[in-house]
Parts: C-alpha cells; sequence; structure tokens
C-alpha cells in the first residue's frame, strides 16, 4: 500500500484526532514498517491499547490478551512484532519458542506483573499446600511457571470456575480477584495483608488473593462515575475488570478490553463512557464515528505508550529487542498458557 493511500485511510479514521501533518509523517512510518514486514516474514500484533496511528495502520491483528496470545501460538511467519507490554511478548515466545519475538522497547512493564515474583508464589503454595494457582498473563514467565493455569480479563472467572475445588489461590491482580469473587459468588482473604494462620482459621473462603494493582485502573473511582451520571443520564458506563469492584458495580457492563469495543459495537446508546487506558477511546471512536464517546481520561499506560511507529520501525529494522525465556522456565510456564487456551 503506497504512503499516500495510508495517509487517506488514517484521515478518514483519524482527521479529528490526529494533525495532518503528523499523519503524512506518521504514514510514511507505516509505509516503511509494512514493506519490512514482507521483507523479515513478520507478523505485527496490536493490543488494543496501542495509540491510534499505530493501531489502524501496521498490526496485521488487533486484540486483547488473549486473542492476541491466540494468534501468537497459530502464527507460521517466522518472526512476531508484538506491540503490546512485555508479558505480552514473553507470553508469545513462551508459545511459539522457535520463532523471534520482538517488542519494540526495551522495556515495557506493567504494574501488575512487577507486583509479584516467583518466591512469593512459592511461598503461597508451600502456605496452602494443593490448592491450585490461576495467575493472570499480565505476570512473567517465572511466576506463570509457578501456576497451574493461567487466565485474562476474559476468561477468569470461567477459569476459576473450570477448576472444580474449594479453594484457588488467584494472583497478583487484587480487583480482579474481588470482580472475579464478585461474579463468582465466591469468599475471598488476602494473605498478605490479613495476617496468615490463626486468623484465617475457620473463615469461609475460597479464593486467596495478592495485592496488585494496575495503576491506569486503579485511578478511576465511583466519584467520577457520579458525576459523569449526573450530566449524562443517559450515559452507558463500560469499565475493565482491573478496576476496583465498586467501580466495576456502578458501572454498566465490565469485560476485557476487545469485549468493551464489541459492546459499543454493538448496543445502541446516547453516550458511552470508557474506564480504561484512554487510546482505545480514540481507538474506538475513530471506529465508530457514529457513537458518542465521553472521556475520562488524561493519562496513558505508561508502557503500553512506549510502543510508537518509531520503535516497531526500529524493531524490524535492527531486530530488537528480542525476547527470550529460559527453556527450563518456559516448559513450566507453556504448561499454564496452554490449560487456559484450551478453555476460551
Ligand atoms: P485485556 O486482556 O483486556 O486486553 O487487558 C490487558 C491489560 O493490560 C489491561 O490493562
Ligand atoms: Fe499493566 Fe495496567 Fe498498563 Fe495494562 S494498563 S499494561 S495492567 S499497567
Amino acid at each position: 500500500m503506497s504512503v499516500q493511500t495510508i495517509y487517506q485511510e488514517l484521515k478518514a479514521k483519524l482527521g479529528d484526532v490526529v494533525p495532518e501533518f503528523e499523519l503524512q509523517y506518521k504514514a510514511e512510518l507505516a509505509e516503511e514498517i509494512n514493506r519490512l514486514k514482507q521483507e523479515k516474514k513478520a507478523i505485527i500484533l496490536g493490543h488494543n491499547y496501542m495509540e491510534p496511528a499505530l493501531f489502524h495502520s501496521v498490526p496485521d491483528f488487533t486484540g486483547d490478551s488473549l486473542e492476541l496470545s491466540r494468534k501468537a501460538a497459530r502464527t507460521d511467519r517466522e518472526v512476531i512484532v508484538f506491540c503490546g507490554v512485555e508479558f505480552m511478548a514473553e507470553t508469545a515466545k513462551i508459545l511459539s519458542p522457535d520463532k523471534t519475538v520482538l517488542l519494540p522497547a526495551e522495556k515495557a512493564g506493567c504494574s501488575l506483573a512487577e507486583s509479584i515474583t516467583a518466591a512469593d508464589v512459592r511461598r503461597l503454595k508451600a502456605q496452602y499446600p494443593g490448592v491450585p494457582v490461576v495467575t493472570y498473563v499480565n505476570t512473567y514467565a517465572e511466576v506463570k511457571a509457578e501456576s497451574d493455569i493461567c487466565c485474562t480479563s476474559g476468561n477468569a472467572a470461567a477459569v476459576v470456575e473450570s477448576l472444580k475445588t474449594d479453594t484457588v489461590i488467584f494472583l497478583p491482580d487484587e480487583y480482579l480477584a474481588r470482580n472475579v469473587a464478585r461474579e463468582t459468588g465466591k469468599h475471598i482473604i488476602f494473605p498478605t495483608v490479613t495476617p496468615p494462620n490463626g486468623h484465617e482459621a475457620g473463615l469461609d473462603y475460597q479464593l486467596i488473593g495478592w495485592p496488585g494493582r494496575c495503576e491506569v485502573h486503579d485511578k478511576f473511582s465511583v466519584a467520577d462515575i457520579n458525576n459523569v451520571r449526573r450530566q449524562f443520564p443517559d450515559v452507558v458506563i463500560l469499565a475493565h475488570p482491573e478496576c476496583s469492584p465498586e467501580v466495576v458495580a456502578a458501572s454498566d457492563f465490565a469485560g476485557s478490553t476487545s469485549r468493551m469495543i464489541r459492546y459499543v459495537e454493538e448496543i445502541a446508546a446516547p453516550h458511552y463512557l470508557l474506564l480504561t487506558e484512554c487510546a482505545m477511546g480514540d481507538n474506538i471512536a475513530a471506529a465508530n464515528p457514529d457513537k458518542e464517546m465521553l472521556r475520562l481520561c488524561s493519562v496513558r499506560c505508561p508502557h503500553m505508550n512506549q510502543i510508537t511507529l518509531e520503535e516497531t520501525r526500529d524493531a524490524l529494522k535492527y531486530n530488537r529487542y528480542r525476547i527470550e525465556v529460559p527453556e527450563e522456565i518456559r516448559r513450566r510456564a507453556v504448561q499454564a498458557v496452554e490449560r487456559m487456551l484450551a478453555i476460551g
């Protein structure tokens, strides 16, 4: 596709959000990336949080973390460029160890992935012997390797229900765990917050959580929702399940990033408010020009924000930054990821 065609497509979608001179420059970058992609036999996977010009130009597939891990598992291309954060690229490498997986940033972390270590999981397993461990995919490979099964925001409740055990250790997102507890009717405890042993005896709990949080979704409050509802009584509010349970309860819908996108596409409402990362609001607004999106955010995920068209071009050009997972860890981690993919 020529620079001019890419520019026209971007202008039609993003003309209202991105200035004209910037669109021209981004179209030139996107054309260069598409050329390099063919040359290197690469596939580009783009998370829903990518900045609008990237999201609407170079990815072969866009989606939430579950959808993208499925694509990573099935691709026959030699190189996977993961436009997302490190734990997502690592999941791709866990599933496709023979492929070159590139992350277009030296470090694009995640506050949830940073909140827990493999040693923390081992301690919990020693404290609750025999209790299965579910870890959110927003964790690093060492943590996945200590787990029985992974989950994403798109299948967390289904994964917990599939275990059919009295108790489950669910790590590391405190809010997602509380939201799953609400959805499944299970009681939850946080052993690192509530002193363990004596205090827990006799408590009726089925989920054991961990106090990790997403630094972006932690910012939304019920007061924000009440303010918006006062001004726009007919607004439909969508929250990501990494928001607090109070925020999720005060919203009209909660689901993974792709489920939120589908909801906006399928349900007619006078106004929508998305409680999630800012760039996704721009991406949905661009794809649904007839829908009225309200904005309640000024902050981007600082980790997703590292991934730009310039860095994506350089990733392909210089074969960087290669994701590697030691085979001993990968072998254990892949079981947890594949068990999740088998569930849905
Ligand atoms: P999804 O799996 O819903 O795409 O979420 C990933 C994420 O990091 C949300 O903050
Ligand atoms: Fe992690 Fe939150 Fe950024 Fe998602 S939005 S990558 S959970 S810090």
